[in-house]
């Protein structure tokens, strides 16, 4: 074994019947060489390499190695996800929120603040020990109907945590501003079904009614809720120009939680849309915020997420719309769409023609 290689976890879901291995594969803490450089890997040896990892679920590859691997995959994009949430606890997470939601909006009794901490608990681990670029890549996918809302409200904490430490706020605010980003769309629980999941636009009637729920979030929390919780659920939708709702307020009458959740919960809602081209998502949503085409964001907080957004997808590996992989260089502020990419000698902006169609992140 190569020492001096550094080795990278590759889930075995990865590898398929018929590639052939361009470099060693090792078990789950490098310590066993699995399959030699050259091996043809058929559907036994995939099987072996199962069974010999059943605790952990993947082998190591070289650094090298797992991006190519990665680039030429065919993995479809909703297994690798699965595996990305899997991994990352993600899912553990989603069905624990998913579980408190059902519980909070059939029995109005037990929704109390102390039966969020344990999942706050949680959400708070995975931001300080997982990479923010994994988390990304649990958020920026599109998401089946039924889990919409639960999705939503977690990656809406997640942001909001992202934020709270991007603006160096006091722990104990980060913290409520994790629970409020959970909570700011908890009062959706208390719509119709079919309102809150209709696969059109909405009628004028439904809209009104759809329009009640931050107002129903702020009254669902009464029982232990910190009322910057409650009041961030309540105002986010409100905006700058006083157009939003329930309140009409405008500027600093919005508190700083407030203005932060909309931020986060418009970032969530576009990234979630289908009709983003795959891997553009993030880089396209950029550009849209700093373009200013969402209304009513406080724009100093806007321009703080993308500065770090930014600085989070930079030397990040990503697999182009050529299918080869390249490593984000530079994302101009005025272009994010459209960053300047380094693929082997090439160093190039990209456009139209050649883009991140998949931005990488290590397990
Ligand atoms: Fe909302």
């Amino acid at each position: 074994m190569s020492t001096k290689k550094k080795l990278r976890k590759m889930p075995i879901e990865y590898l398929w019947d018929g590639l052939v291995l361009e470099d060693d594969i090792f078990n789950h803490n490098g310590s066993v060489l699995l399959l030699p450089k050259g091996e043809l890997v058929t559907e036994g040896k995939l099987k072996k390499l199962s069974n010999f990892s059943v605790e952990e679920k993947y082998v190591m590859v070289c650094e090298e190695c797992y991006y190519n691997i990665l680039s030429k995959a065919n993995i479809p994009a909703e297994i690798r996800q699965k595996i990305t949430e899997n991994q990352t606890g993600y899912t553990e997470i989603k069905q624990n929120v998913g579980g408190i939601f059902h519980k909070a909006s059939e029995d109005k009794e037990w929704f109390h603040n102390d039966e969020i901490e344990p999942v706050i608990q949680q959400i708070s681990e995975k931001l300080n020990d997982v990479d923010p670029i994994l988390i990304f890549s649990c958020i920026n996918f599109p998401r089946p109907m039924d889990e919409g809302l639960q999705r939503h409200c977690l990656n809406v904490a997640f942001l909001n945590g992202l934020m709270g430490e991007w603006l160096n706020l006091p722990k104990e605010d980060i913290r409520l501003l994790v629970m409020a980003g959970l909570l700011h769309d908890i009062g959706k629980t208390k719509i119709p079904e079919e309102v809150l999941n209709a696969p059109r636009k909405l009628t004028k009637e439904e809209f009104a009614v759809m329009r009640n729920h931050p107002v129903f979030s702020y009254e669902m929390m009464e029982k232990g809720f910190d009322e910057r919780v409650r009041l961030t659920a309540r105002h986010h939708h409100e905006k700058m120009d006083g157009k939003g709702y329930p309140d009409g307020l405008a500027g600093d009458e919005i508190s700083l939680f407030a203005r932060i959740t909309a931020v986060s919960d418009i970032y969530d809602a576009m990234v979630s849309k289908r009709v983003y081209k795959e891997g553009r998502l993030s880089l396209d949503v950029f550009d849209s915020f700093y373009k200013q085409k969402y209304d009513g964001l406080d724009m100093d907080l806007v321009m703080i997420f993308l500065k770090n957004m930014r600085k989070n997808f930079l030397n990040k590996k990503v697999i182009m719309s050529d299918k080869i992989i390249g490593e984000i260089m530079y994302i101009p502020p005025n272009d994010c769409a459209n960053p300047i990419v380094k693929s082997g000698k090439i160093i190039k902006q990209t456009d139209d023609e050649w883009y991140c169609k998949e931005i990488l992140s290590e397990i």
